[in-house]
């Protein structure tokens, strides 16, 4: 099959995190349809085995290339750690396939040399070490200390990130000795851009926080220009919104990031 231009891109997380990074690709390539799919059945991926989280991903890639989509953005750290490759090898010619680790890890790499950074994620994430693993490659010098916070997706999820007691919650993680030398901080999980300010809060702005979203939406953009695949003209198809689970949060959250016209389509992904 051959991939169009005018396809639209696929982007898909285990909630709302994604959006954040499918914000950032709507506002660099405002022509393009995108197409995002919430596993909000299954969340939080971040506790879920590594083998249930590629039965899902591959499951999603399979609605994503029935969608005709030209690319697929793992719009999910978990996700992306357990499955991109298997997710790569699955979808094969039919579509590009764009992680949210390597974009970080190759900014890391030409901005951060010799710096302490550390990484805070989902269990899934820093389990799998692959951003240390990653990062120990390039060679330069950058020291990475990783700390599981499993509580904060759900929490954003829920919508409790804008209650006082994620203030508690976030300050009980950030203060563990894992983080106490570092310079930069990787947000290792998509839904913590939604908690950008109370984590600058609790540092005072002493760090630098890298929020994957912007350097991810270029990386999506660089790859699709690379393969002559970016849409010349503005699509007139609509975004899609799908989700296998209905819920109140994550049409809120869409609403807000995406306007309040957009509706919310129910796809589960096992009938
Ligand atoms: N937003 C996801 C990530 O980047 C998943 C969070 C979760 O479902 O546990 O890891």
């Amino acid at each position: 099959m051959a991939i169009d231009a005018q396809s639209p891109i696929g982007i898909f997380d285990s909630g709302i995190g994604g959006l954040t990074v499918a914000r950032e690709v709507k506002k660099l390539l405002p022509n393009e349809q995108i197409v995002y799919f919430g596993d909000t059945a299954h969340l939080p991926y971040g506790d879920k085995s590594t083998a249930a989280i590629q039965a899902y991903s591959v499951k999603i890639a399979d609605v994503l290339i029935k969608e005709k989509c030209k690319l697929i953005l793992i719009a999910c750290n978990s996700a992306s750690a357990a499955a991109f490759d298997l997710v790569k090898a699955y979808v094969a010619s039919k579509a590009l396939v764009v992680n949210v680790i390597d974009p970080v890890v190759s900014f890391l790499g030409k901005h951060h040399n010799g710096e302490t950074v550390g990484l805070i994620g989902t269990k899934q994430t820093v389990t799998s070490g692959v951003y240390l693993q990653k990062v120990n490659n390039l060679g330069v010098g950058i020291q990475m200390k990783s700390l599981a916070t499993p509580l904060l997706a759900p929490m954003i999820e829920e919508g409790f990130h804008l209650q006082n007691i994620s203030k508690d919650i976030i300050a009980s993680y950030l203060g563990q000795t894992e983080l106490k030398e570092i310079q930069t901080l990787v947000l290792g999980c998509t839904h913590y851009p939604l908690i950008k300010n109370q984590i600058l809060e609790f540092f005072n702005g002493k760090i630098e926080l890298i929020d994957a979203s912007e350097t991810v939406a270029r990386s999506v953009a660089d790859l699709l220009k690379f393969n002559g695949l970016l849409a010349e003209k503005k699509t007139t198809e609509k975004d899609k919104f799908l989700v296998s689970d209905y819920t109140v949060s994550f049409e809120e959250t869409t609403k807000l990031f995406f306007g309040k016209q957009i509706k919310l389509q129910k796809y589960p992904l096992w009938e």
